[in-house]
């Protein structure tokens, strides 16, 4: 026997990386949502027309416009940008709670924050963990609100079409960490957008199948790839049509990668980020293999198995139909 399903969402940054994702597999459900847009007022973000969406744009700063906002919905995603991470996002989700919200998405989608070295590596990632905190200390006094957490590590396509994964596709440059043979998960932007949506479909107790209760408070772990540095440039190879010798390929330590990056984030640089991000995740000793750590739940999320040289070429495909489109 299953209990009721999530019916209501409130979907906010709807217009990002992750947002317009969730947005589109929410449209393609054939559970049909009540969709809330929630979005700043000065938000340049445009948002399909739907007879299910309805856009909320207002102040966050106004508790007024954030309780009309959540009244009503069973879950909130925050898909959220992450100048909004913690401050921001609390804000919003202490709105939530208090307009009755009982399914909380926080903006989590990628490094293992359920790993104490990985929060130890990257502020971004504790602030990370006091969002989950916050919301469990809220539920003390909003009985039954829980969070759930989608872990990812970076999104490979994304990744790629932004050269990041140390692989510049466009000027064939790649530098290895520590001979970029570490394994680590990795999962495509699609398929963790794609991952929410069927959480969100999940009945909230069931006695006969996964639940959305069996997630509550819990970190979900998916991935497209259990891979390597390597095998990533391996794959970007064979669908150019390249090997080695067209590339200029540099090897460096991962551990000194990731120092690098802490002191430009130290002086105040905050492209050290990527290195500190990317370079924990590949080095291999620090949490990026969260598959081998924790299993995943592809299988119950009844999540696609997907081909790494597939993913590479679209990819690929979709850097260049939109550097097309922008020239037009
Ligand atoms: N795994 C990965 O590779 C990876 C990569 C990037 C991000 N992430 C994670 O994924 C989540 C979503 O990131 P994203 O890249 O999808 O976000 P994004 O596209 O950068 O931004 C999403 C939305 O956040 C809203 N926003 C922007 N600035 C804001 C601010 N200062 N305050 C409040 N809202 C603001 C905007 O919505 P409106 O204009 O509608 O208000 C925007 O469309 C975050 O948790 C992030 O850490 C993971």
């Amino acid at each position: 026997m299953a209990s009721r399903t999530i019916n209501n969402i409130a979907l906010v940054g709807a217009g990002g990386n992750m947002g317009a994702l969730v947005l589109k597999n929410l449209l393609k459900s054939s559970l049909k949502y009540n969709i809330t847009i929630v979005s700043r007022l000065d938000s340049k973000s445009i948002f399909p027309e739907d007879p299910s969406i309805t856009i909320k744009a207002g102040s966050y700063d106004s508790d007024s416009f954030l309780a009309s906002a959540f009244s009503g919905t069973d879950a909130v995603v925050l898909a959220l940008h992450f100048e909004a991470i913690p401050d921001m996002a609390i804000r919003l989700i202490k709105a939530a709670a208090a307009a009755g919200v009982k399914w909380i998405f926080p903006p989590e989608f990628g490094s293992d924050t359920g790993n104490e070295v990985m929060i130890n590596v990257a502020p971004i990632h504790s602030l990370k963990v006091g969002i989950r905190n916050a919301i469990e200390e809220l539920a003390k006094d909003h009985q039954g609100l829980k969070w759930v957490g989608v872990v990812t590590n970076p999104w490979l396509d994304w990744s790629l079409q932004k050269g990041m994964y140390e692989i510049d596709i466009p000027n064939r440059k790649a530098t290895l960490l520590s001979g970029g043979t570490a394994k680590f998960n990795t999962t495509n932007l699609s398929t963790a957008a794609l991952s929410i949506v069927r959480l969100l479909a999940l009945p909230i107790t069931s006695s006969s199948g996964p639940s959305l209760s069996d997630y509550g408070n819990r970190l979900v772990y998916i991935s497209s790839f259990r891979t390597s540095q390597r095998e990533i440039l391996d794959s970007v190879q064979r669908v150019t049509g390249t090997s080695d010798s067209d590339w200029t390929i540099t090897n460096r330590d991962a551990q000194e990668y990731i120092e690098e990056g802490a002191a430009k984030i130290a002086n105040g640089d905050i492209w050290g980020m990527a290195n500190v991000l990317y370079g924990s995740v590949m080095k291999g000793d620090m949490g990026g293999d969260y598959e081998s750590a924790w299993g995943l739940s592809n299988t119950a999320l009844g999540l696609p198995k997907e081909d790494l040289d597939e993913s590479v070429r679209a990819a690929l495909q979709d850097t260049s139909s939109r550097a097309s489109s922008n020239v037009a």
